[in-house]
């Protein structure tokens, strides 16, 4: 098995945090599993924005990439791939959970996730190619962004450059 590898980026603005999203965004794979964690207003959703904003422009789409706050989820396609936008915040219970389709989502496609740890421990075995990364805020103003990969994502995280 291998190893998790961890990476620290300093994002001191709100472009950093785009940078790093646009960056990601030729690394997605089917099956990848996107852990996004942090405070509410840390950065998760603006991240997200980007990676997903970035693959869809590489395959000449340009769409609104809305925040799932409230509905949860928001699935986007290109030819290359299916990636589903999850937040799991207002997520009350297993039901509901379920009926997302976390499982099948990773099973076709990419799934990224706000609000992880309200889907409880079980969501860290959806997939072997999990990228976790926990935004926090520094006391400059700016955010720091930890990046964990696991299975095929410790290889591809050794890679990037932003
Ligand atoms: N590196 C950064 N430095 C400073 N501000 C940033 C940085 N990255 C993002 N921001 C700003 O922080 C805010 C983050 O809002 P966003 O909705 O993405 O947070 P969130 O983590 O998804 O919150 P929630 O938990 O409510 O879903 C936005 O206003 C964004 O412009
Ligand atoms: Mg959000």
């Amino acid at each position: 098995m291998s190893a998790d590898f961890s990476r620290d980026f300093d994002l001191p603005d709100a472009p950093a945090t785009a940078r790093l999203g646009a960056a990601l965004a030729p690394l997605l794979a089917a099956g990848d599993l996107i852990l996004l964690r942090g405070d509410l207003g840390v950065g998760k959703t603006a991240l997200a924005r980007a990676l997903i904003g970035a693959h869809l422009a590489a395959h000449g789409l340009a769409e609104d990439v809305p925040s799932p706050t409230f509905t949860l989820v928001q699935t986007y396609e290109s030819p290359a791939l299916l990636i589903a936008h999850v937040d799991l915040y207002r997520v009350e219970n297993t039901e509901e959970l379920r009926e997302l389709g976390l499982a099948e989502i990773v099973d076709e496609g990419v799934a990224i996730v706000e609000w992880p740890e309200r889907g409880g421990s079980g969501l860290l075995h959806l997939s072997a190619s999990r990228l976790d990364i926990a935004l926090s805020l520094v006391p400059e103003g700016g955010r720091c962004a930890r990046l964990t990969g696991s299975g095929s994502w410790a290889a591809r995280l050794k890679g990037l450059t932003i």
